[in-house]
């Protein structure tokens, strides 16, 4: 039998209440399967943390994390730290540092919930985002700070073995669903380096996929096609600032950003790769108990999904989708149940 170890890093805010939903969901999955162990262990690496210690992954935190499976993470953001201190504190020295390079995001209109698009039904997405380099390479820098002459640069960076693989693994992807299509989204009529070398290494990659229908979109544009024409969209491959925007975007046209999930891919599998809900710490409902705790459900199917587990996978699928098509909705979904609430209905569902 496998036993996987798994590392749970609920964060902040929100990100602490549906990572404790989710491992309670989880290890009542594998308890009643019986095929398969988990071993959660709980890192505290959070904003709290931070200001009491000064770093949110503590030395040697980063080695530690290698010997998972997985990661399990919440979300990182305080009030009382800059955003860019916490997410280049935790998240991204994660992803980066374990060449999580493929950000995989789904997106569809799960049974029972309401899509603000009239056509919201036939959103059956995938958005795959590069994640270890582009905008967010963290290359730039400030000079002459507080000076009226002070100058900030932030480098977008693009390489060939970046861009070259994340096009294979939207390819792979697009080749294993039934629509076998796949989206380019760039903005190289205005970007003329690195987003050019995007559509060019595209085009190159292409040749090996002739059964993948591939289209090409404006990042302004596909906004649109994502809004009025929502059938002509199957798996979409963008740069990390562009896929960043656009799965917030199709989070929100699928219900909420309360049921949207992702994984941080490593896929040659060298680090544990990571997954978790796509929302932050949700400043304005921390602690009130109706933080939507299905898209960190849907997370930890995709989650056992790259453990191989995949009976288990859509059973706990089939669960989320019983209790969402029930009307048992929290409020970001316009009804009125608690965490408590949608993780026991999953949970009783689990346990029948
Ligand atoms: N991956 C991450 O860790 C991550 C992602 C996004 C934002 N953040 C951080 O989170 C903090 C808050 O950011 P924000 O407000 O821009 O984004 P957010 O995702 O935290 O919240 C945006 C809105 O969506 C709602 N929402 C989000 N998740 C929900 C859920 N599960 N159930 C119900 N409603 C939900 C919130 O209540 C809020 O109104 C910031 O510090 C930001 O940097 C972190």
């Amino acid at each position: 039998m496998s036993n996987y170890k798994i590392a749970a890093i609920p964060g902040d805010g929100i990100g602490v209440e549906v990572i404790a939903a989710g491992v309670e969901v989880l290890k009542a999955l594998a308890a009643k399967r019986g095929t398969f162990g988990l071993d959660f262990e709980h890192f505290d690496w959070g904003s709290e943390r931070y200001l009491r210690e000064g770093q949110y992954i503590p030395e040697g935190g980063l080695e530690a994390l290698k010997s998972f499976d997985a990661i399990f993470f919440g979300a990182v953001g305080s009030l009382e730290v800059a955003d860019h201190v916490s997410l280049w504190g935790l998240r991204l020295p994660i992803c980066q540092g374990f060449d999580q390079y493929a950000n995989v995001r789904p997106a569809r209109v799960l049974p029972g919930v309401t899509s603000p698009l009239a056509k919201g039904k036939a959103i059956d997405w995938v958005i795959v985002r590069e994640n270890s380099e582009g905008e967010y390479s963290g290359s730039g820098g400030r000079v002459h700070q507080g000076l009226p002459i002070e100058v900030a640069t932030e480098v977008s960076t693009f390489t060939r073995v970046g861009v070259e693989r994340i096009h294979r693994f939207a390819f792979e992807l697009a080749r294993s669903r039934p629509a076998k299509h796949l989206t380019l989204v760039t903005k190289s009529n205005a970007q003329r380096h690195g987003m050019v070398l995007w559509d060019e290494v595209f085009a190159e990659v292409a040749q090996d996929y002739p059964d993948v229908r591939t289209t090409r979109e404006l990042v302004d544009a596909v906004t649109t096609t994502m809004v009025l024409k929502p059938e002509q969209l199957d798996v979409v491959v963008a740069t990390n600032l562009h896929a960043d925007i656009l799965s917030d975007l199709a989070a929100a046209l699928s219900g909420s950003l309360g049921i949207a999930p992702t994984a941080n891919l490593n896929p040659s599998r060298d680090f544990p790769s990571m997954f978790e809900p796509i929302h932050g710490s949700a400043f304005d409902i921390t602690g009130k108990g109706v933080a939507n705790p299905i898209a960190t459900f849907w997370t930890a199917v995709m989650m056992l999904e790259h453990l191989g587990e995949t009976a288990a996978a859509a059973e706990l699928m089939s669960a989320i989708e019983a209790v969402t098509e029930s009307g048992l909705h929290t409020p970001d979904l316009g009804g009125k149940a608690t965490t408590r609430e949608v993780t026991d209905a999953v949970l009783a569902l689990i346990r029948r």
